[in-house]
């Protein structure tokens, strides 16, 4: 899986930015605009939030459990219509950032959480996370529906009977070419090296095998209620996103103004980390860049 370290690369980095031209509690996963595109991202996100309540039944008195849960975008959603919800992360800034919004996050494995970590639930969300769960490492081992299977059965063991789980994740199609032809030096814009830069981007990140492979794992403990594509939505979520990151990209050269404020580092190296540079990359993987160390305070963190 992606660890703690690919973590902080993929979320930490970007924390300040992220949070400057997206919102303090945005979502950084596919909104749902099913089909009507003239709705706003944000109006998206929010038709997303309602969309999960409806299927996890969201409302007073119900605890939920997000794994995964970002900057807290649905935990933010689940307070507001009076439930309860924990969330974890492996990003020290995105649960430093939920807790300063008053938000229960923790610091804490996904994989990891059983009824003694946090309690019981009444269910369980995941948005956009499930694929930082196996890494390309994992997958050529063999494990991968071992992987999801652990997974499952200690996210069902959190659940009362019936109990439901969201998961909303990106899943290789049919047209998948084989791991082994996943090359940086293929030729420019092949699916190859399309795959190998987003293994440089998301570090021990892999994807499942379609929606079969998930159902297989699922097995015994949960069996598929209801499933949408968000394919086209997520196509469209990119796009203010790359909007706003682009503004970001702006104020990040009116910020290289003499006295620049702190946050001009930053936005210098999101920026390029976005864009997918593989010089930047390399340098930040190296450690040149890198965030000063921060402490796991809880969790079961190796
Ligand atoms: C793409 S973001 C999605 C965030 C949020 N669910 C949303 O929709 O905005 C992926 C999240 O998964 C978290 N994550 C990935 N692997 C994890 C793990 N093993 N344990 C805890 N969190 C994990 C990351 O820290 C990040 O918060």
């Amino acid at each position: 899986m992606a660890d703690r370290e690919d973590l902080e690369f993929n979320y930490s980095l970007i924390d300040r930015v992220f949070r400057a031209s997206m919102g303090e509690c945005a979502d950084f996963s596919g909104a749902k605009y099913d089909g009507d595109f003239s709705l706003s991202l944000e109006e998206a996100q929010r038709r997303k939030h309602e969309y999960v309540a409806e299927q996890l039944g969201i409302g007073p008195g119900r605890r939920v459990l997000d794994l995964g849960c970002g900057w807290g975008p649905l935990l933010d959603f689940i307070r507001r219509r009076g439930g309860s919800a924990v969330g974890v992360t492996l990003s020290s800034a995105q649960a430093a950032a939920c807790r300063r919004h008053g938000l229960d996050v923790h610091l804490h494995d996904a994989r990891q959480v059983t009824r003694d970590s946090f309690g019981a639930f009444d269910a369980v969300a995941s948005l956009g996370t499930f694929e930082h769960f196996c890494s390309p490492r994992e997958h050529r081992a063999g494990r991968q529906d071992e992987i999801y299977r652990g997974l499952f059965a200690r996210t069902a063991s959190l659940l009362p009977d019936n109990g439901r789980l969201f998961l909303q994740t990106m899943v290789f199609g049919q047209n998948m070419i084989p791991v082994d032809r996943i090359d940086i030096n293929a030729p420019r814009d092949s699916d190859a090296w399309y795959l190998a830069l987003l293994g440089r981007q998301f570090p021990g990140s892999f994807l499942p095998y379609g929606q079969e492979q998930i159902i297989r794992s699922a097995r015994p403990h949960f069996r598929l209620v209801a499933s949408t594509s968000g394919r086209l939505d997520y196509i469209e979520t990119i796009r203010p996103v790359a909007q706003a990151v682009r503004r970001a990209e702006h104020e990040k050269d009116a910020a290289q103004a003499p006295a620049a404020p702190p946050l001009a580092d930053e936005l210098r190296l999101p920026a390029r980390v976005h864009l997918g540079r593989e010089r930047e990359q390399r340098l930040l993987r190296a450690g040149a860049a890198r965030p000063p160390p921060t402490r796991v305070r809880e969790g079961a963190m190796s």
